[in-house]
């Protein structure tokens, strides 16, 4: 079984970390992982480029060739290069030694060179292969191009949005799965239902508000998008359960956003209608989740800057 490895920004590293087992988990639930500080690696019959296209935070990611015992790769390895025109070699250094990087990428390249037709290009090369050293184990691993598919638009901003990011990190957290359906009934700008199409997921969007309403829609149109939006109050949530497979939202706490009542009563009304056997993931205030009678499985902390911690909950 192919190993894959993920090299993680360190940045909200425990979130990251859980996002790659989440979406390797969606698709193959036997898959093996490994974590070793920011680097993951997953055995598993999903490919890396598969699990690199869904995730958030991921820096470097590949296929694991072999453990290294020396600084050269077996003729087996080359294989790789067969059908290659340029390559590349990168040192992803994880271990607390010091390097001379540059030096080794240009001692393996020469010595590549020497095996395969292929030659070094540093600007996009068919293949780059990594020789990643960490403090227990190094590896040999590499990766193809391929390509990135375009972020949706957004052609309609408001100050509360969300990033795309946190939002694309909560929807892998729940493990929805291509074809099936989000819902986030306070949409706003529609940062879930654009995020969720472009992965491929259906999306539900409900606003009160006429025109947050009117800009989730210009959002998705502007995309071609065709998830559905609601002007309606969260609770009409309830009249469509068996639409949706999960939901994501990002909590109106009444700064920023409007509310359509006191933000804690509003919260507290949401919760009491949460479906039991959805996927959730809610984000709020750091703080604002201690008012709110939910029992996460799983719970993050996400600075932002100095007055605003965001949290997001797992149900
Ligand atoms: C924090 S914003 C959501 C931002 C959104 N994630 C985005 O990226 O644009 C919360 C949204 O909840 C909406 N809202 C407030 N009370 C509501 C209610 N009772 N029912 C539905 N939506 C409501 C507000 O209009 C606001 O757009």
């Amino acid at each position: 079984m192919p190993e894959s490895f993920f090299v993680l920004s360190k940045d909200n590293l425990e979130i990251a970390i859980d996002e790659i087992i989440s979406i390797a988990k969606i698709y193959d639930r036997f898959a093996k992982v490994k974590v070793s500080s920011n680097l993951v690696i997953i055995q598993s019959k999903i490919s890396w480029e598969w699990i690199t296209k869904r995730a958030t935070f991921v820096k470097v990611s590949g296929q694991i060739l072999r453990k290294m015992s020396g600084l050269f790769l077996d003729e087996e390895n080359f294989e790789i290069l067969k059908n290659a025109k340029t390559f590349v070699c990168r040192i992803v250094n994880l271990s607390s030694n010091q390097f001379n990087i540059p030096e080794l990428e240009k001692a393996m390249g020469d010595m590549i060179i020497k095996f395969s037709k292929a030659q070094v290009s540093l600007k996009n090369p068919d293949i780059t292969i990594y020789l990643i050293f960490t403090d227990k184990e190094n590896f040999f691993g590499f990766s193809k191009r391929f390509e990135v598919e375009n972020r949706p638009k957004k052609i309609k901003k408001y100050p509360h949005e969300l990033d795309w990011k946190l939002t694309r990190v909560m929807i892998n957290l729940i493990g929805l799965k291509e074809g099936e359906t989000v819902c986030d009934p306070f949409c706003g700008t529609g940062t879930t239902l654009l995020e969720a199409e472009s992965m491929g997921i259906h999306a539900i969007g409900l606003d009160f508000d006429e025109k947050m309403y009117n800009i989730s829609k210009e959002n998705l149109d502007v995309n071609g998008y065709k998830s559905k939006i609601i002007k309606a109050d969260f609770s009409q949530l309830t009249n469509m359960i068996d639409e949706f497979e999960g939901i994501v939202t990002d909590l109106p706490y009444g700064i920023a956003s409007k509310s359509s009542e006191n933000p804690e009563e509003l919260m507290k009304k949401f919760v009491s209608i949460l479906p039991k056997r959805k996927k959730i993931a809610i984000m709020c205030k750091k703080g604002f989740e201690k008012k709110l009678n939910i029992n996460p499985i799983k719970k993050y902390e996400i600075y932002r800057h100095k007055s605003l911690t965001r949290t997001i909950l797992i149900k």
